[in-house]
């Protein structure tokens, strides 16, 4: 072990033992050497700069082809340079900095938040933590239906051990979905677990009410009691709210502080709050001050993992995000997708509260991009048979999750055209049912 390695592990028991005991072995081995990027880094204000392989004009600007250059045309000197050469392994500071202040809109000085970290995407920041805390037989809690690719990101690539409980019983949350997993899980006494938060959740659309959001923390602090716990907060849908009652805030603020041994980490990025899917630009934010020991171990050790797989995020995307959150308006902007989405999401509300019940069974949703209805299980109609008949004769496609939901990404499709779908997957279920449409 390196004289680093070890400092960086020594300031990460001392502050937070228990998160150090939840490192996979991978995360007690990685950790930022002090190699090309840093002594480049060291090096930057000296004149005689001969460190780093990339290409410059000779004094440390770009040297863009300049065909490529015109297409980012809008970029002045410097943010062009920015764009065509390597961002910092943790990203470009400035963009770290308004990442933050945005995020922390409202919270409180008590609640600390490190700088955060960027990377290629919130799937990249899951892959991360995964690395990090995941690893052969770890306990990774999600309530279920969930995302699929939760499977991929800590099973397949780390060997960690997928286990769940209903994110909802009779039509409401089941706040206890963490402890109920953990109880059915085989755990050893003190084993840590890893619980994933998706809030506004995909497949569900769902975002916690200030009461249910209360018995989360409460449920999770009780777990906290009794093992070390790392809280992912997937904040992939953060701010697609469109009820007045429900927050628009992360639970990771909810989270931070909470107990000594639960420990939030705040998944979020450009992908849907800045309608920039292609961009690739996530983040990822632990619960600790800038600058304290535990913050710098763990940039340390998330630099680390970027260096050895993607080498930086992505400087082009950075720079055009950067250039948009400069721009006061730019809030304006997302208000206004938002908007789009509120007028999409009250549209399906509306048709599917007109469907037969017998037929479609549409579960609580209020936010993010989708609905998620599930299928009478009394029909015998499969979710995949149904998907699969509705591509063929209802011109119709939406995805099947398991045996018996379907969910319908209500954010991809236009307004009008919603009322229309509905009749469709009605009709298909129907079909399929052989049963026909229609309420009495
Ligand atoms: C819940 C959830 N988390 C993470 C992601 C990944 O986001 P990205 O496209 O930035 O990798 C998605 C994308 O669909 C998602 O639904």
């Amino acid at each position: 072990m390196s004289d680093l390695l070890r400092r960086v592990n020594e300031s990460l028991e001392s502050e937070a033992p228990a998160l150090a005991r939840c490192l996979s072995p991978l995360g007690r081995r990685i950790v930022m050497p002090a190699g090309i990027p840093v002594q480049a880094r060291e090096a930057r204000s000296t004149t005689y700069n001969g460190t780093i392989g990339q290409l410059t004009d000779g004094h440390g600007g770009s040297l863009p082809l300049p065909t490529m250059a015109r297409v980012l045309g809008g970029l002045d000197g410097k943010e062009l340079d920015r764009a065509f050469l390597y961002s910092p392994v943790a990203g470009i500071t400035e963009v770290r900095e308004r990442w933050r202040e945005r995020q922390r809109r409202g919270q409180g000085a008590d609640r600390p938040s490190t700088l955060p970290l960027v990377t290629c995407g919130l799937s990249h920041s899951l892959s991360i933590l995964a690395d990090l805390f995941g690893g052969d037989g770890r306990a990774v809690v999600v309530p279920s239906p969930y995302w699929g690719n939760y499977n991929h990101v800590f099973a397949t690539r780390t060997g960690a051990r997928m286990i769940s409980a209903p994110a909802f019983r009779d039509g409401v949350y089941n706040h206890r979905f963490a402890e109920e997993a953990v109880a059915g899980g085989a755990l050893a006494a003190g084993e840590p677990v890893v619980v994933i938060l998706n809030l506004p959740s995909n497949p569900g659309g769902y975002s916690a009410t200030d009461t249910e959001r209360r018995e989360i923390r409460a449920s999770l602090v009780r777990l906290a009691a009794e093992r070390p716990v790392v809280v992912i907060c997937d904040d992939a849908y953060a701010g697609l709210v469109y009820e007045d009652d429900i927050s628009r805030w992360s639970m990771f603020w909810d989270l931070v502080g909470a107990h000594p041994e639960l420990f939030p980490v705040k998944v979020d990025g450009a992908t849907k709050e800045f309608s920039f899917f292609g961009g690739r630009v996530g983040f990822l934010t632990f619960p600790f001050a800038p600058g304290s020991p535990a913050a710098d171990a763990l940039e340390s050790k998330v630099m680390g993992l970027v260096r050895s797989t993607v080498g930086s995020p992505v400087a082009s995307s950075q720079a055009v995000l950067l250039a948009a959150m400069r721009e006061s308006r730019i809030e304006d902007e997302i208000e206004a997708v938002r908007s789009l989405l509120a007028e999409r999401y009250r549209v399906l509300k509306e048709a599917l509260a007109q469907t037969d019940d017998a037929l479609l069974r549409p579960q609580p949703f209020n936010s993010g991009s989708f609905a998620l209805v599930e299928l009478p299980e009394e029909l015998g109609v499969d979710a995949e048979a149904l998907r699969q008949h509705l591509l063929a004769h209802e011109d119709t496609g939406l995805i099947s999750i398991g045996s018996s939901f379907i969910r319908i990404a209500h954010c991809s499709v236009d307004r009008d055209e919603l009322p229309e779908l509905v009749r469709r997957l009605e009709r298909g279920v129907a079909t399929l049912a052989q049963r026909t449409v229609g309420k009495g």
